[in-house]
Protein backbone atom coordinates (compact mmCIF):
# COMPACT_ATOMS: atom_id res chain seq x y z
CA UNK A 1 0.00 0.00 0.00
CA UNK A 2 2.52 2.52 0.70
CA UNK A 3 5.65 3.49 -0.75
CA UNK A 4 7.32 5.33 1.28
CA UNK A 5 10.38 3.12 2.45
CA UNK A 6 13.61 4.26 1.24
CA UNK A 7 16.63 2.26 1.81
CA UNK A 8 19.38 3.75 3.63
CA UNK A 9 22.17 5.53 2.53
CA UNK A 10 24.13 6.05 5.35
CA UNK A 11 26.04 9.06 5.39
CA UNK A 12 30.13 8.27 4.69
CA UNK A 13 31.60 8.45 7.71
CA UNK A 14 29.05 5.90 9.36
CA UNK A 15 29.78 3.75 6.69
CA UNK A 16 33.43 4.10 6.53
CA UNK A 17 33.46 3.27 10.41
CA UNK A 18 30.62 0.46 10.84
CA UNK A 19 32.25 -0.92 7.37
CA UNK A 20 29.96 -1.55 4.75
CA UNK A 21 28.32 -4.96 5.41
CA UNK A 22 27.80 -3.72 9.08
CA UNK A 23 24.24 -4.20 9.80
CA UNK A 24 22.94 -1.01 10.43
CA UNK A 25 24.09 -0.01 6.71
CA UNK A 26 21.21 -2.20 5.59
CA UNK A 27 18.39 -0.73 7.87
CA UNK A 28 16.05 2.03 7.43
CA UNK A 29 16.18 4.98 8.54
CA UNK A 30 13.15 6.36 10.78
CA UNK A 31 10.92 8.06 8.98
CA UNK A 32 8.20 9.33 11.60
CA UNK A 33 7.68 10.09 14.97
CA UNK A 34 4.51 10.00 16.73
CA UNK A 35 4.25 12.56 19.41
CA UNK A 36 1.48 12.08 22.07
CA UNK A 37 0.78 14.64 24.65
CA UNK A 38 -0.88 12.99 27.80
CA UNK A 39 -2.24 14.28 31.37
CA UNK A 40 -4.51 12.49 32.88
CA UNK A 41 -5.12 9.37 29.69
CA UNK A 42 -4.76 6.33 31.28
CA UNK A 43 -7.68 4.36 29.86
CA UNK A 44 -6.49 5.64 26.26
CA UNK A 45 -2.69 4.36 26.32
CA UNK A 46 -3.49 0.91 25.03
CA UNK A 47 -6.42 1.45 22.82
CA UNK A 48 -4.31 4.48 21.38
CA UNK A 49 -1.33 2.01 20.81
CA UNK A 50 -3.33 -0.38 19.61
CA UNK A 51 -4.94 1.41 16.91
CA UNK A 52 -1.11 3.09 15.99
CA UNK A 53 0.32 -0.52 15.76
CA UNK A 54 -2.77 -1.12 12.89
CA UNK A 55 -2.01 1.83 11.15
CA UNK A 56 1.51 2.34 11.22
CA UNK A 57 2.31 -0.91 10.34
CA UNK A 58 5.36 -1.07 7.82
CA UNK A 59 6.65 2.83 8.73
CA UNK A 60 10.06 2.98 10.21
CA UNK A 61 8.26 5.06 13.23
CA UNK A 62 8.11 6.08 16.67
CA UNK A 63 6.01 6.89 19.10
CA UNK A 64 6.72 9.70 21.86
CA UNK A 65 4.53 10.12 24.84
CA UNK A 66 5.39 13.71 26.80
CA UNK A 67 3.59 13.17 30.17
CA UNK A 68 3.34 16.61 32.47
CA UNK A 69 3.25 14.58 35.81
CA UNK A 70 -0.57 12.59 35.45
CA UNK A 71 -1.55 11.56 38.93
CA UNK A 72 -3.30 7.99 36.94
CA UNK A 73 -1.05 6.30 36.66
CA UNK A 74 -0.63 6.65 32.83
CA UNK A 75 3.06 6.76 32.99
CA UNK A 76 3.28 3.74 34.54
CA UNK A 77 0.83 2.37 31.76
CA UNK A 78 3.24 3.45 29.33
CA UNK A 79 6.20 2.40 30.85
CA UNK A 80 4.50 -1.26 30.86
CA UNK A 81 4.58 -0.93 26.94
CA UNK A 82 7.70 0.78 26.62
CA UNK A 83 9.74 -1.94 28.11
CA UNK A 84 8.86 -4.71 25.66
CA UNK A 85 8.47 -2.33 22.65
CA UNK A 86 11.11 -0.18 21.56
CA UNK A 87 9.19 1.93 19.45
CA UNK A 88 7.49 3.45 22.31
CA UNK A 89 9.30 5.86 23.75
CA UNK A 90 8.35 8.29 27.22
CA UNK A 91 9.31 11.64 28.14
CA UNK A 92 8.11 13.03 31.74
CA UNK A 93 8.56 16.65 32.65
CA UNK A 94 8.29 17.81 36.11
CA UNK A 95 6.71 20.94 37.36
CA UNK A 96 5.45 22.38 34.17
CA UNK A 97 2.61 22.22 32.34
CA UNK A 98 1.22 23.26 28.69
CA UNK A 99 0.14 21.68 25.80
CA UNK A 100 2.62 23.15 23.16
CA UNK A 101 5.87 23.22 24.86
CA UNK A 102 5.11 19.53 25.83
CA UNK A 103 4.44 18.73 22.09
CA UNK A 104 7.51 20.75 20.82
CA UNK A 105 9.88 18.91 23.54
CA UNK A 106 9.21 15.23 21.88
CA UNK A 107 9.38 16.39 18.69
CA UNK A 108 13.17 17.26 19.54
CA UNK A 109 13.50 14.37 21.42
CA UNK A 110 13.12 12.56 17.91
CA UNK A 111 15.47 12.09 15.16
CA UNK A 112 12.86 11.06 12.61
CA UNK A 113 12.76 12.91 9.32
CA UNK A 114 9.12 13.76 9.84
CA UNK A 115 7.37 14.49 13.40
CA UNK A 116 3.47 14.77 13.99
CA UNK A 117 1.10 15.11 16.92
CA UNK A 118 -2.04 13.43 17.68
CA UNK A 119 -4.28 13.69 20.68
CA UNK A 120 -3.70 11.03 23.72
CA UNK A 121 -7.77 10.97 23.97
CA UNK A 122 -8.43 9.10 20.54
CA UNK A 123 -10.44 12.18 19.47
CA UNK A 124 -8.10 12.77 16.56
CA UNK A 125 -8.38 9.77 13.41
CA UNK A 126 -5.04 8.51 13.49
CA UNK A 127 -5.77 6.77 10.22
CA UNK A 128 -4.61 9.82 8.30
CA UNK A 129 -1.35 9.40 9.26
CA UNK A 130 0.66 7.54 6.96
CA UNK A 131 -1.56 10.16 4.71
CA UNK A 132 -0.01 12.74 6.23
CA UNK A 133 3.39 11.12 5.97
CA UNK A 134 2.83 10.94 1.95
CA UNK A 135 2.30 14.14 1.44
CA UNK A 136 5.52 15.19 2.89
CA UNK A 137 8.01 12.48 2.06
CA UNK A 138 6.62 11.72 -1.38
CA UNK A 139 4.59 14.96 -2.45
CA UNK A 140 7.15 17.35 -0.86
CA UNK A 141 4.71 19.24 0.95
CA UNK A 142 6.61 20.80 4.37
CA UNK A 143 3.73 20.10 6.61
CA UNK A 144 0.69 18.23 6.76
CA UNK A 145 -2.22 19.44 8.50
CA UNK A 146 -5.81 17.54 10.15
CA UNK A 147 -8.09 19.97 9.28
CA UNK A 148 -12.12 19.60 10.66
CA UNK A 149 -13.01 22.26 8.59
CA UNK A 150 -12.39 20.88 4.99
CA UNK A 151 -14.96 18.71 2.31
CA UNK A 152 -14.80 15.35 4.24
CA UNK A 153 -13.89 16.31 7.82
CA UNK A 154 -16.16 17.71 10.69
CA UNK A 155 -16.23 18.73 14.17
CA UNK A 156 -18.12 15.40 14.91
CA UNK A 157 -21.18 16.10 17.68
CA UNK A 158 -19.46 18.92 19.17
CA UNK A 159 -22.25 21.25 20.53
CA UNK A 160 -23.09 24.80 18.65
CA UNK A 161 -21.52 26.34 21.23
CA UNK A 162 -17.96 25.22 21.10
CA UNK A 163 -18.37 25.42 17.45
CA UNK A 164 -18.95 28.87 17.28
CA UNK A 165 -16.79 28.99 19.65
CA UNK A 166 -13.74 27.53 17.64
CA UNK A 167 -14.98 29.54 14.43
CA UNK A 168 -14.42 32.55 16.20
CA UNK A 169 -10.98 31.84 17.77
CA UNK A 170 -9.84 30.58 14.12
CA UNK A 171 -11.12 34.18 13.01
CA UNK A 172 -9.25 35.95 15.34
CA UNK A 173 -6.26 34.46 14.36
CA UNK A 174 -6.21 35.30 10.45
CA UNK A 175 -4.06 38.08 10.96
CA UNK A 176 -1.14 36.92 12.49
CA UNK A 177 -1.08 33.77 10.18
CA UNK A 178 1.47 33.46 7.62
CA UNK A 179 0.49 30.28 6.31
CA UNK A 180 -3.33 30.01 5.17
CA UNK A 181 -4.88 27.50 7.18
CA UNK A 182 -8.85 26.27 7.21
CA UNK A 183 -7.95 24.83 10.99
CA UNK A 184 -5.34 26.72 13.08
CA UNK A 185 -6.50 25.13 16.09
CA UNK A 186 -6.31 21.83 14.48
CA UNK A 187 -3.82 19.53 17.31
CA UNK A 188 -3.55 16.81 15.00
CA UNK A 189 -0.48 17.56 12.18
CA UNK A 190 2.70 16.43 10.77
CA UNK A 191 5.99 18.38 9.94
CA UNK A 192 9.46 17.85 8.22
CA UNK A 193 11.78 18.06 11.28
CA UNK A 194 13.91 20.58 9.90
CA UNK A 195 11.64 23.19 8.76
CA UNK A 196 10.39 22.59 12.64
CA UNK A 197 13.86 23.46 14.08
CA UNK A 198 14.01 26.03 11.21
CA UNK A 199 10.94 27.55 14.04
CA UNK A 200 11.70 26.03 16.95
CA UNK A 201 13.63 29.26 18.34
CA UNK A 202 11.13 31.74 17.57
CA UNK A 203 7.88 29.73 19.18
CA UNK A 204 5.72 31.45 22.16
CA UNK A 205 4.92 27.87 22.91
CA UNK A 206 2.18 29.23 25.19
CA UNK A 207 -0.21 27.64 25.69
CA UNK A 208 -2.85 25.40 23.88
CA UNK A 209 -1.95 25.83 20.01
CA UNK A 210 1.20 24.87 19.01
CA UNK A 211 0.10 24.96 15.44
CA UNK A 212 -1.09 28.40 14.97
CA UNK A 213 2.23 29.01 16.94
CA UNK A 214 3.89 27.56 14.20
CA UNK A 215 2.45 29.37 11.17
CA UNK A 216 2.85 32.64 12.94
CA UNK A 217 6.26 32.41 14.13
CA UNK A 218 7.76 31.15 10.58
CA UNK A 219 9.72 33.82 9.02
CA UNK A 220 8.34 32.50 5.55
CA UNK A 221 4.97 31.04 4.18
CA UNK A 222 5.54 27.14 4.43
CA UNK A 223 4.17 24.67 2.01
CA UNK A 224 1.06 23.16 4.01
CA UNK A 225 -1.28 20.64 2.82
CA UNK A 226 -5.09 19.65 4.60
CA UNK A 227 -6.39 16.39 5.29
CA UNK A 228 -10.14 16.03 6.67
CA UNK A 229 -11.01 13.98 9.52
CA UNK A 230 -13.76 13.49 11.54
CA UNK A 231 -13.26 14.65 15.13
CA UNK A 232 -14.24 11.64 17.24
CA UNK A 233 -15.63 12.41 20.71
CA UNK A 234 -13.90 11.51 24.07
CA UNK A 235 -14.99 7.93 25.29
CA UNK A 236 -12.32 7.90 28.78
CA UNK A 237 -10.43 10.45 30.35
CA UNK A 238 -11.78 14.28 30.28
CA UNK A 239 -10.47 17.30 28.31
CA UNK A 240 -7.99 19.44 29.89
CA UNK A 241 -9.65 22.87 28.21
CA UNK A 242 -10.38 25.48 30.42
CA UNK A 243 -10.73 29.05 30.96
CA UNK A 244 -6.86 29.31 31.67
CA UNK A 245 -6.26 27.75 28.23
CA UNK A 246 -8.84 30.41 26.62
CA UNK A 247 -6.71 32.66 28.48
CA UNK A 248 -3.50 31.66 26.99
CA UNK A 249 -4.63 31.94 23.47
CA UNK A 250 -5.12 35.37 23.92
CA UNK A 251 -1.72 35.63 25.36
CA UNK A 252 -0.64 33.53 21.95
CA UNK A 253 -2.49 36.34 19.97
CA UNK A 254 -1.45 39.38 21.88
CA UNK A 255 2.61 38.07 21.92
CA UNK A 256 2.21 37.94 17.66
CA UNK A 257 1.11 41.08 17.26
CA UNK A 258 2.65 43.24 19.77
CA UNK A 259 4.83 40.76 21.37
CA UNK A 260 8.27 42.61 19.91
CA UNK A 261 7.18 45.64 21.89
CA UNK A 262 5.32 44.62 25.01
CA UNK A 263 5.37 41.30 26.38
CA UNK A 264 1.55 40.18 26.92
CA UNK A 265 2.02 39.05 30.67
CA UNK A 266 2.70 42.66 31.37
CA UNK A 267 -0.51 43.84 30.07
CA UNK A 268 -2.09 40.91 31.95
CA UNK A 269 -0.59 42.12 35.45
CA UNK A 270 -1.16 45.48 34.99
CA UNK A 271 -5.21 44.62 33.91
CA UNK A 272 -4.64 42.75 37.10
CA UNK A 273 -3.07 45.53 38.94
CA UNK A 274 -6.17 48.29 38.07
CA UNK A 275 -8.68 45.20 39.52
CA UNK A 276 -6.39 45.56 42.35
CA UNK A 277 -6.74 49.09 42.71
CA UNK A 278 -10.77 48.61 42.77
CA UNK A 279 -10.37 46.26 45.64
CA UNK A 280 -8.37 48.35 47.35
CA UNK A 281 -10.80 51.00 47.32
CA UNK A 282 -13.71 49.18 47.64
CA UNK A 283 -12.21 47.39 51.04
CA UNK A 284 -10.93 50.86 52.19
CA UNK A 285 -14.46 52.40 52.09
CA UNK A 286 -16.26 49.61 54.25
CA UNK A 287 -13.50 49.31 56.67
CA UNK A 288 -13.06 52.60 57.10
CA UNK A 289 -17.07 54.33 56.50
CA UNK A 290 -19.01 51.31 57.28
CA UNK A 291 -17.00 49.56 60.07
CA UNK A 292 -15.68 52.90 61.48
CA UNK A 293 -11.87 51.62 61.69
CA UNK A 294 -9.52 54.24 61.30
CA UNK A 295 -7.85 55.84 57.95
CA UNK A 296 -4.66 54.73 58.62
CA UNK A 297 -5.54 51.30 59.85
CA UNK A 298 -8.25 50.47 57.12
CA UNK A 299 -5.85 51.51 54.43
CA UNK A 300 -2.83 49.33 55.67
CA UNK A 301 -5.80 46.49 55.12
CA UNK A 302 -6.89 47.44 52.31
CA UNK A 303 -3.38 47.66 50.62
CA UNK A 304 -2.76 43.99 52.13
CA UNK A 305 -6.04 43.12 50.64
CA UNK A 306 -5.51 44.12 47.02
CA UNK A 307 -1.93 42.73 47.30
CA UNK A 308 -3.22 39.42 48.38
CA UNK A 309 -5.93 39.60 45.75
CA UNK A 310 -3.11 40.33 42.63
CA UNK A 311 -0.79 37.81 44.27
CA UNK A 312 -3.58 35.18 44.13
CA UNK A 313 -4.69 36.32 40.71
CA UNK A 314 -1.37 36.03 39.12
CA UNK A 315 -0.50 33.03 40.43
CA UNK A 316 -3.36 31.43 38.72
CA UNK A 317 -3.05 33.46 35.64
CA UNK A 318 -0.49 34.91 34.61
CA UNK A 319 2.13 32.93 35.95
CA UNK A 320 -0.44 29.57 34.96
CA UNK A 321 2.94 27.71 34.15
CA UNK A 322 5.16 28.01 37.21
CA UNK A 323 2.15 28.50 39.51
CA UNK A 324 3.21 28.38 43.43
CA UNK A 325 1.60 26.00 45.86
CA UNK A 326 2.28 25.25 49.46
CA UNK A 327 4.94 26.51 50.77
CA UNK A 328 5.78 28.27 47.73
CA UNK A 329 2.76 29.53 47.56
CA UNK A 330 3.50 31.35 51.29
CA UNK A 331 7.18 32.48 50.52
CA UNK A 332 5.97 33.91 47.17
CA UNK A 333 3.38 36.03 48.96
CA UNK A 334 5.65 37.64 51.46
CA UNK A 335 8.36 38.37 48.29
CA UNK A 336 5.52 39.84 46.13
CA UNK A 337 4.40 42.03 49.07
CA UNK A 338 7.78 43.09 50.04
CA UNK A 339 8.42 43.91 45.94
CA UNK A 340 5.07 46.22 45.96
CA UNK A 341 5.81 48.01 48.73
CA UNK A 342 9.09 49.27 46.97
CA UNK A 343 6.84 49.31 43.71
CA UNK A 344 4.46 52.05 45.99
CA UNK A 345 7.23 53.96 47.27
CA UNK A 346 8.52 54.38 43.58
CA UNK A 347 5.07 55.35 42.73
CA UNK A 348 4.56 57.87 45.05
CA UNK A 349 8.32 59.38 45.15
CA UNK A 350 8.05 59.61 41.47
CA UNK A 351 4.75 61.24 41.38
CA UNK A 352 5.09 63.68 43.89
CA UNK A 353 8.51 65.09 42.54
CA UNK A 354 6.75 65.19 39.04
CA UNK A 355 4.10 67.19 40.85
CA UNK A 356 6.78 69.24 42.05
CA UNK A 357 8.32 70.31 38.99
CA UNK A 358 4.63 70.70 36.66
CA UNK A 359 2.15 70.61 38.90
CA UNK A 360 -0.58 71.60 36.84
CA UNK A 361 -0.23 68.63 35.06
CA UNK A 362 -1.14 66.26 38.44
CA UNK A 363 -2.63 63.68 36.75
CA UNK A 364 0.30 62.83 34.43
CA UNK A 365 2.32 62.83 37.65
CA UNK A 366 0.35 60.13 38.79
CA UNK A 367 0.10 58.13 35.75
CA UNK A 368 3.73 58.33 35.67
CA UNK A 369 4.07 57.29 38.82
CA UNK A 370 1.46 53.90 38.39
CA UNK A 371 3.69 53.16 34.77
CA UNK A 372 6.75 53.21 36.74
CA UNK A 373 5.80 51.49 39.74
CA UNK A 374 4.24 48.54 37.48
CA UNK A 375 6.92 48.07 35.33
CA UNK A 376 8.64 47.54 38.99
CA UNK A 377 6.25 45.62 40.15
CA UNK A 378 6.40 43.16 37.46
CA UNK A 379 9.87 42.78 36.26
CA UNK A 380 10.78 42.36 39.83
CA UNK A 381 8.38 39.56 40.69
CA UNK A 382 8.65 37.96 37.36
CA UNK A 383 12.50 37.38 38.57
CA UNK A 384 11.68 37.30 42.35
CA UNK A 385 8.40 35.49 43.11
CA UNK A 386 7.77 33.81 39.90
CA UNK A 387 11.42 32.79 38.67
CA UNK A 388 11.38 29.36 36.94
CA UNK A 389 12.79 26.92 39.09
N1 LIG B 1 1.75 16.66 28.41
C1 LIG B 1 0.63 17.40 28.44
N2 LIG B 1 0.62 18.59 29.13
N3 LIG B 1 -0.46 16.97 27.78
C2 LIG B 1 -1.58 17.73 27.81
C3 LIG B 1 -1.66 18.95 28.51
C4 LIG B 1 -0.48 19.40 29.20
O1 LIG B 1 -0.43 20.46 29.84
N4 LIG B 1 -2.91 19.47 28.34
C5 LIG B 1 -3.57 18.58 27.56
N5 LIG B 1 -2.79 17.53 27.27
C6 LIG B 1 -3.10 16.37 26.40
C7 LIG B 1 -4.36 15.59 26.76
O2 LIG B 1 -4.10 14.55 27.66
C8 LIG B 1 -4.79 15.07 25.40
O3 LIG B 1 -4.10 13.90 25.05
C9 LIG B 1 -4.39 16.18 24.45
O4 LIG B 1 -3.34 16.88 25.11
C10 LIG B 1 -5.55 17.13 24.08
O5 LIG B 1 -6.13 17.64 25.26
P1 LIG B 1 -7.72 17.75 25.45
O6 LIG B 1 -7.95 18.29 26.81
O7 LIG B 1 -8.39 16.46 25.09
O8 LIG B 1 -8.07 18.89 24.38
P2 LIG B 1 -9.38 19.10 23.50
O9 LIG B 1 -9.94 17.78 23.01
O10 LIG B 1 -10.30 19.96 24.23
O11 LIG B 1 -8.77 19.89 22.25
C11 LIG B 1 -7.93 19.20 21.32
O12 LIG B 1 -8.45 19.14 20.04
C12 LIG B 1 -8.67 20.41 19.44
C13 LIG B 1 -9.15 20.20 18.04
O13 LIG B 1 -8.16 19.54 17.26
C14 LIG B 1 -6.58 19.88 21.26
O14 LIG B 1 -5.72 19.15 20.41
C15 LIG B 1 -6.71 21.27 20.72
O15 LIG B 1 -5.42 21.85 20.57
C16 LIG B 1 -7.40 21.23 19.39
O16 LIG B 1 -7.75 22.52 18.99
MN1 LIG C 1 -9.56 15.91 23.54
Amino acid sequence: MMTLVQPVVPARGYAAEFGPEDRRATRRALELAVVIPVLNERGNVRPMLDRLNITLAGLQHEIVFVDDGSTDDTAAEIEAIARYDRRVRLVRRYGRRGLSSAVIEGMCASVARVVAVIDGDLQHDETILPRMLEAILEEGHEMAIGTRYADGGSVGDWDRGRVSISRFATRLAAPIMKTPISDPMSGFFAIRRDVLLEIVPRLSTVGYKLLLDIVASAPRRLDAVEIPYRFRTRTSGESKLDTAVVLEYFELLLEKMIGRWIPPKLILFGAIGAAGAVVQLAVLGLAHKIAGVGFAYAEIVAVGMAMLFNYTLNNILTYRDRRLIGLRWVKGLISFMLVCSFGAIANVGIGTVLYGQHGERWWLAGLLGIAVGSVWNYVATKWLTWRSR
